[in-house]
């Protein structure tokens, strides 16, 4: 069997588990859930869920994978075994569902860079540019399209391997994202409706915070930092044995996070100078910033440095969710990389595809909305992100926290960390403030309390 890989150094890991964090989440998802749930207070919680839930978990995950050296079902079996193993196995069918739809949205991205560089989105105009979405989200050839490209670009990358292509990526995509949120940002600086923006994420009312936006708001702090299915335990197993888990984990929440405010300090100075609603849903980075695109001065400037930067974001995260596929392979059945990746992406692909007619086809869309509530796309993002997350890194948390050798974890935790007075602070919210808020969050969901 072909050796592991590993990272090339810290900062490669870094930047490829930021790269996992940073994705569609932070700049389309976080922005328009903040919307929709009233700004404000809704950031309040979600910031509680990522320091007292996200945080703990996320340490708990690279721990997993780096004790192991395997990828989630391994590291399960190998820590602790008999029933735990069903939560590897969780995350591989995380991995198979996030992905399938993940790269539909992406697709939406690829396209709008297209229409960005074309010079469409300011040649049509404010009024010209809405009904973009709308043909987009209708036209089953577009949608299968870019699917298609995106999940390739995405098995192209996977292909490479841990060295060659994650991190190899990684390193060059992520500055770049920075650089480009950065000109994004100093041009929200600019416009008048700044400091409305700025109220509406930071201003405290909870008048619109409601049970439902709770239960968001801890989904997505899982979905954000990429946890509960895996993906920061497999990029954890890559890591050699003497760097430092702790301030790694630290260090790419709190880069997430900076990036996903951000990233609401970029689009809501826009929406809020061009007169637009902050509630209009998933149509905000695609309806409601085209338009404003189109009137600003150097829009199509802008407009492409918007839409390129959602497509890599995108991209270091899906890689990441088909390498937990693609190492489960490796790890479990003996494939070689290039077989696991390809099968892998070519079966996640097909399983999108419904997703991808979610918009154009009455079966996948409002034919199966009519049966059951959602359509295809939006049940596989409700029950990946609302149910598989949290239950994946409640069992996560209660396997370290309980099941996992206290000398193991300890040595684990504390190796090369500067920080090992918090071990015990740490432990303390595994064992009991992670599994009790997402337990009391799905008793809630399903109506118990
Ligand atoms: N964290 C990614 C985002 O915010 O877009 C999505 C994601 C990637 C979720 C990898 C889960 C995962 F394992």
């Amino acid at each position: 069997m072909a050796e592991r890989g590993h990272w090339g150094s810290k900062l490669g890991f870094v930047l490829a588990a930021a790269g996992s964090a940073v994705g569609l989440g932070n700049i389309w998802k976080f922005p328009y859930i903040t919307g929709e749930n009233g700004g404000g207070a809704f950031v309040l919680v979600y910031l509680a869920c990522i320091a007292l839930v996200g945080l703990p978990v996320m340490i708990a995950e690279i721990l997993l994978g780096r004790a192991s050296q395997k990828s989630p079902v391994g590291a399960f079996r190998a820590l602790g075994g008999g029933f735990w193993v069903v939560f590897g196995g969780l995350g591989v069918l995380g991995g198979f569902v996030i992905l399938s739809y993940y790269s539909v949205v992406a697709g939406w991205a690829m396209h709008y860079t297209y229409l960005a560089i074309s010079g469409r989105i300011v040649d049509l105009g404010p009024d010209g540019v809405v009904p973009l979405f709308g043909e987009l989200f209708a036209s089953n050839g577009l949608n299968l399209f870019w699917h298609t490209v995106f999940m390739a670009l995405t098995i192209g990358v996977v292909w490479g391997g841990v060295n060659k292509g994650i991190e190899r990526w990684a390193r060059i995509l992520m500055p770049v994202l920075g650089g480009l949120m950065l000109i994004l940002l100093v041009n929200g600086l600019t416009l008048g409706g700044f400091g409305q923006a700025l109220d509406f994420v930071f201003g405290f009312r909870t008048e619109n915070l409601t049970a439902a936006g709770v239960l968001e708001a801890l989904g997505h702090a899982f979905f954000t930092l990429s946890l509960g299915m895996g993906a920061m335990l497999t990029y954890g197993s890559y890591l050699s044995r003497d760097d430092d888990i702790v301030s790694s984990g630290i260090t790419i929440s709190v880069l997430d996070t900076a990036i996903a405010l951000t990233a609401c300090m970029v689009l809501f100075p826009i929406i809020f100078t061009y007169g637009m609603q902050p509630g209009e849903g998933p149509g905000l980075v695609f309806v409601s910033i085209p338009i404003a695109l189109a009137q600003m001065p150097a829009g199509t400037f802008f407009a492409i440095v918007f839409f390129a930067l959602l497509v890599f974001a995108a991209l270091t995260s899906a890689i990441s969710l088909l390498e937990v596929v693609t190492s489960y392979l490796i790890d479990e059945k003996g494939w070689l990389r290039h077989k696991a990746t390809v099968w892998a992406g070519v079966i996640i692909a097909l399983i999108g595809v419904p997703s991808a007619l979610s918009g154009g086809t009455a079966l996948f869309g409002d034919g199966f909305a009519a049966v059951f509530g959602r359509n295809w796309f939006d049940t596989f993002d409700y029950l990946a992100t609302n149910w598989m997350l949290p239950l994946g890194g409640l069992g996560i948390a209660l396997f370290t926290a309980w099941k996992v050798d206290d000398a193991i974890r300890r040595g684990e935790f504390q190796h090369g960390a500067r920080l090992a007075l918090f071990y015990r602070g740490w432990l303390l919210l595994l064992k009991f403030v992670v599994p009790v808020g997402i337990v009391l969050v799905f008793l809630h969901a399903i109506g118990v309390i």
